[in-house]
This record gives C-alpha cells, sequence and structure tokens, in this order.
C-alpha cells in the first residue's frame, strides 16, 4: 500500500478508536467510506486511469478499505460492550441484601369462623347447602310467610332489580339465608338437618352493619322435633363455638313471620371484657306451619326448628373486633392476626 494511502487508513482507524457513542463511530465512517468520503473520492480516481494503473490502485483501496471496515467493526463492538457494561453497572444487583422471603397467607376471619361453624355442625348431623344471592319475591319473602305489604318486610330492605326478563318476577338481593329453607325444603324429604352459609344483602352500613354480610341457616325438620331440641342443640353449639362451657344463653320471645314461637338468642359471657352484658347472636324459632305448607309438606306431619346467625357478630364476638368493616377494608395488618 502506498505511504499516503496508509496515513489515510491509520487517521481512520484514529478516529474510530477515538469515537465514544455509535453517532460518533457513525460519523468518522461517513467521512471515509461514505459517498463523499476520502475512500469514496480515491474510488472516483480509477475512471481517470489506464487499465494498469486501475488494476494496481483497485487492488491498494480495495485492501484499505478492508483494514478500514475491520477497524470500524472493532470500534463498534467496543462501544457497544462498554454500553452495556453501563447498563449493567446501573442495574446492578447487590446479592449482600437479605432476602425478601415468602410470607405465609392467612385465611380471612370469617372464612376460618364459617368453616369452624360448618365443622360443629357437621358433627351434629347436619349437611350444608347453598342457594341464589339473588332471589325472587317467593323465596326471600312470600313463601316464609311474609306476604307482599306485610309491615315485616321494612325490616328487611334491600336491593331490588329490575325485572330484565319481563316475567312478571321481582328479583332482590336476599335479606337473609332463609330462602334457602324454602328451596332445600321444596326438594328433600324430612327428616334432615341442613345448614346454609352466605352472603346477604341489607340497605344498612355503619360499624355494627354492612349492606353485605353473611348469615348462616339451619333448618331440623322431623316429625317429632321440639323448641327444646332447639334450646339443647343451639347451646351446644355456642358452648363449642366460643369454646366456653360457662356462657350464659337466653332464649327472647321475639317475632318473624316464618316462626312460631320465635326467639332472639342472646348469651353473656361470664368472664372478660364482654362479660355482664347479652349479646344478640341470632333468630331462631319454630317453622310456622303455614311455611310448613309452603314447603309442601304437611304441617300436621312435619315440624321443625330453624334459626338463622350473623356469621360477622359470631366473629366479632370470639376475636373481640369491634368494627365490622375491618372484615372488608382488607387491611393487611389485620387480617395478618389470623395467622395460625
Ligand atoms: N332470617 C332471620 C333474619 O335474618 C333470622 C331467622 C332465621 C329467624 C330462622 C328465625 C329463623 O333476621
Amino acid at each position: 500500500m502506498n505511504q499516503s494511502l496508509q496515513t489515510l487508513v491509520n487517521e481512520a482507524i484514529g478516529r474510530f478508536r477515538q469515537a465514544k457513542t455509535l453517532s460518533e463511530l457513525d460519523g468518522a465512517k461517513a467521512a471515509y467510506l461514505g459517498k463523499k468520503g476520502k475512500i469514496s473520492e480515491l474510488f472516483g480516481l480509477l475512471k481517470s486511469m489506464s487499465s494498469e494503473e486501475k488494476k494496481e490502485f483497485g487492488l491498494e483501496l480495495n485492501s484499505a478499505k478492508g483494514v478500514i471496515n475491520s477497524g470500524l467493526k472493532d470500534a463498534k463492538e467496543r462501544i457497544e460492550f462498554t454500553q452495556i457494561q453501563k447498563k449493567l453497572n446501573a442495574q446492578s444487583i447487590d446479592v449482600t441484601l437479605p432476602g425478601r422471603g415468602h410470607d405465609k397467607g392467612a385465611i380471612h376471619p370469617l372464612t376460618q369462623s364459617r368453616r369452624e361453624i360448618e365443622k360443629i355442625f357437621s358433627l351434629m348431623g347436619f349437611e350444608i347447602a347453598s342457594g341464589p344471592e339473588i332471589e325472587n319475591d317467593w323465596f326471600n319473602f312470600t313463601a316464609l310467610n311474609n306476604p307482599k305489604d306485610h309491615p315485616a318486610r321494612s325490616m328487611q330492605d334491600t336491593f331490588y332489580l329490575e325485572d330484565l326478563d319481563n316475567n312478571g318476577d321481582n328479583y332482590l338481593l336476599r335479606t337473609h339465608t332463609s330462602p334457602v329453607q324454602v328451596r332445600f325444603a321444596s326438594c328433600n324429604k324430612p327428616p334432615f338437618r341442613v345448614i346454609s352459609p352466605g352472603k346477604t344483602y341489607r340497605v344498612d352500613s355503619d360499624a355494627t352493619h354492612s349492606p353485605m354480610f353473611h348469615q348462616i341457616e339451619g333448618l331440623w325438620l322431623d316429625r317429632n322435633v321440639t323448641f327444646r331440641d332447639l334450646k339443647g342443640l343451639y347451646i351446644d353449639f355456642l358452648k363449642v363455638y366460643f369454646d366456653n362451657t360457662e356462657i350464659n344463653v337466653r332464649f327472647r320471645p321475639s317475632y318473624f313471620p316464618f316462626t312460631e314461637p320465635s326467639a332472639e338468642v342472646d348469651l353473656m359471657f361470664s368472664k372478660g371484657q364482654l362479660s355482664g352484658k347479652w349479646l344478640e347472636v341470632a333468630g331462631a324459632g319454630m317453622v310456622h306451619p303455614k311455611v310448613i305448607s309452603n314447603f309442601k309438606l304437611d304441617p300436621n306431619e312435619f315440624r321443625g326448628f330453624a334459626f338463622g346467625m350473623g356469621l360477622e357478630r359470631l366473629t366479632m364476638l370470639k376475636y373481640g373486633i369491634g368494627d365490622l368493616r375491618l372484615f372488608f377494608e382488607n387491611d393487611l395488618r389485620f387480617l395478618e392476626q389470623f395467622k395460625c
């Protein structure tokens, strides 16, 4: 290669080596290999040369171009490598940091409580049933001896849905789990014992009421079930659930359209923060003969009792929780206390 060509090559490689970024390198490349670059200009000279000169100079030019190209490739690799290196340094992982760990989750306190209640009633021979949360008027009210326009309906104000299929049915979010009594008893022949846990809805919202809450319904139908059976069974349940044989339980006369006689079940702890106060935990009573007829059963042949309890209430009393809204806020500081 002649002297001046060699100088040009060295100059090009020198500039490539100095380039710090790919765009600087592009600039340098254009200065030699671009359309108006120095090497391209030299190629332009070939036209005016004799074929002898052309051959010799062409060879030299091509080998110069090859050297420049390989210098360019080296420079490009160097720049890319440095850039990756920089990026990796910026993102570096500090392997000396302590690990984040995998915390064990917790079962929601209402779920824990529901499972516990299901277990106790299963041991007492009850099966578990469920029903829809969107009910119609018949199952939620009418079949339960709560006729249209009866003032007792206002005890349970709820959310009504539009009659979308226009069949005259009033759909609503069920106000209690009692409709499951009707559904279950209409397709199962007594004797049976059943509980039914699930979501219920009412227009109510404060520290002790939520528009959505949970109830657990119970129904025992047979030929000779009495109020005594209801008392014995429910008191036993409360003692097992609260793991406390010293609680006092009373059945206070009350009114429900679907039971007669009806009672409100109250309990009183003899020790602890809540002791000395009667606390309401359930509604109960003997299933009203009209309701038994609505089950399509003969009230002279079958009788039984029913009860309905608030799951939130029972859970609050068990764990000493003062505000029902804590169950639905999903604050981990609350939920993590129920890890077991
Ligand atoms: N369904 C009643 C309520 O929600 C509770 C209840 C159930 C009362 C069964 C008596 C018998 O208030």
